[in-house]
């Protein structure tokens, strides 16, 4: 299958490491424009668009704090005076934030995992969508995870900013439905990045991890970023206001694979 996602105006956050970086790529090498959006590492956002550069496409890197709606603004009106307007956004800025039960959580750490990943896509797609219901095109794609749907016992305010953002892609998808405009959701599982490392780089946490995935494996990066890039693509164009795991079944109760 082809995804050509030629000289689409894309911009993508939290894009300087993580599933942010090879999604970035992955859409530069299948055409697309990039405005890649990061918080706090100019040098990494740097390198990753001088890199994409070499390869032949056309990006530029976007500093914002994507829980801020007036740095969100900020970023849209630069990605706009650059590019004309936008056909897509990736909603992918996110943090698990640290483990606490929620009896012993810290208010301010939960509020600020709950404005990354839920009001950071909403103010984001709020600024898209400006331009996407002017013109009458743009794709939507919010990163959830495995946990818009698990349970994950320690990381509450994670869980129900997805579980949120989940509900927000479906929302925004019958408000722009009649206006030609898609809004997906794409929810990774244990993928192989900087977020998990910790848990991955160990053997012990490793082996417990594994045995929560039907298909035996963490994902990488790239099967992500293969997925996201079909479903910004004409190839998903009837797929909308749905979400898409990419997770090695985990959502499968990994537990009952040897009986009940
Ligand atoms: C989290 C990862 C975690 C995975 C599976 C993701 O949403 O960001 O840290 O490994 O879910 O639990």
């Amino acid at each position: 299958m082809n995804i050509n996602l030629k000289d689409k105006r894309a911009l993508i956050t939290g894009a300087s490491s993580g599933l942010g970086e090879i999604i970035a790529k992955e859409f530069a090498a299948d055409g697309a424009k990039i405005g890649l959006n990061y918080h706090s590492h100019p040098d990494a956002a740097e390198k990753i668009a001088s890199n994409i550069r070499e390869n032949g496409a056309d990006v530029f890197t976007l500093q914002s704090d994507v829980s801020d709606a007036e740095s969100v603004e900020a970023m849209f009106e630069k990605f706009i005076k650059q590019y004309g307007g936008i056909d897509i956004l990736v909603n992918n800025a996110g943090i698990d934030g640290n483990r606490a039960l929620v009896w012993e959580s810290d208010i301010s750490e939960w509020e600020k995992v709950v404005k990354i990943n839920l009001f950071g896509p909403y103010y984001c797609a709020r600024e898209a969508l400006k331009y996407m219901t002017v013109q009458k095109s743009g794709v939507i794609l919010n990163m959830t995870s495995v946990h818009e749907n698990i349970p994950w016992s320690g990381y509450s305010g994670y869980a129900a900013a997805k579980a949120g953002l989940s509900m927000l892609t479906k929302t925004i998808a019958q408000e722009v439905g009649s206006l030609g405009i898609r809004v997906m959701s794409l929810a990774p599982g244990a993928i192989k990045t900087p977020i998990n490392q910790s848990v991955w780089g160990n053997p012990n946490s490793l082996a417990d991890l594994i045995d929560k995935i039907p298909y035996g494996r963490l994902g990488e990066r790239e099967e992500v970023a293969k997925a996201a890039a079909f479903l910004v693509s004409e190839n998903a164009s009837y797929v909308t206001g749905s979400t898409l795991f990419v997770d090695g079944a985990m959502i499968d109760y990994a537990n009952f694979t040897h009986g009940g």
